[in-house]
């Protein structure tokens, strides 16, 4: 009998860096349930490519019941979910003295109280699997820190923090949980970095250049399909911006 397929779930797969971790997973002939908020048309192009083996769901970090609707939506389709990518994710910029209070709670609670609830929902799901696997998208900011970036640095250590604890909860059911934290990469986030900006953060790079979306993929994938004897880890992949 051939092996089952493998199942994923991918937040935020319309665009940028979630985009191309669907493409990769799919090219390996995992089965994705990619997510979209706005971007329904971005995402329903990216399924055409890969026929049958590319779902497009409409999910909301922000939304407490899309965390529920969107894992039922992927067991009722194929009955399993064995890997999970918790890439969307909302950034506002703005010093703590001048970034609106509301906004700036709002990226915590997105950001965490998201990861927390979409965790949540897999996990039945991930302990059914016989290699369950959770990757989170974290930040390079959230290890060293940004002038301008409080809230969005303060929920991406958040997200770390979570990461390791839920992989001390979840390892006896052999899940892995990992986290990835990329640096500056070209995607819609950093397209209104300016020029002044963008060439002081490219003097600061070891590689000398934003990231492109398919790198960072590839170092997602492994965490999910091929780091089978690592968990709680954190992989950066930054081009050397954090050293
Ligand atoms: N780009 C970077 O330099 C960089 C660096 C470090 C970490 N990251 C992290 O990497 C992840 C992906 O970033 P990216 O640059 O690829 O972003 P992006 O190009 O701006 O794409 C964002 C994706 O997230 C979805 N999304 C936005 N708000 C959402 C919400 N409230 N609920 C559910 N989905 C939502 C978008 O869906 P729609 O388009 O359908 O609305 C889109 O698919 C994020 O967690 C980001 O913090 C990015």
């Amino acid at each position: 009998m051939s092996e089952p397929y493998r199942t994923a779930l991918v937040t935020g797969g319309s665009r940028g860096i979630g985009a191309a971790i669907t493409r990769q997973l799919a090219e390996r002939g995992v089965r994705v349930a990619c997510t979209y908020r706005t971007g329904r048309p971005e995402a329903a192009a990216l399924a055409a490519e890969y026929g049958d083996s590319v779902l497009p769901v409409q999910y909301d970090l922000a939304q407490p019941n899309s965390a529920r609707d969107v894992i039922s939506t992927v067991l009722e389709r194929w009955g399993r979910l064995d890997s999970l990518v918790l890439n969307a994710g909302v950034w506002r910029g703005g010093r703590l003295g001048t970034i609106d209070h509301g906004d700036w709670w709002s990226v915590l609670e997105s950001n965490v109280g998201g990861t927390a609830r979409l965790s949540r929902e897999a996990l039945p799901a991930l302990q059914a699997s016989d290699g369950g696997s959770v990757v989170l998208i974290s930040s390079a900011v959230g290890l060293v820190g940004f002038a301008g970036d409080t809230a969005y640095a303060a929920a991406k250590s958040a997200m770390i923090g979570f990461a390791r604890s839920l992989a001390k909860e979840t390892g006896r059911d052999g899940i892995r949980v990992n986290v990835l934290a990329p640096g500056f990469v070209e995607t819609d986030m950093t397209a209104a970095v300016g020029d002044r900006a963008r060439r002081r953060i490219t003097d600061d790079l070891i590689l000398r250049r934003f990231g492109e979306p398919g790198e960072i993929a590839k170092a997602a994938v492994f965490l999910s399909e091929d780091a089978t004897y690592c968990t709680g880890i954190v992989l950066t992949a930054d081009g050397g911006w954090s050293l």
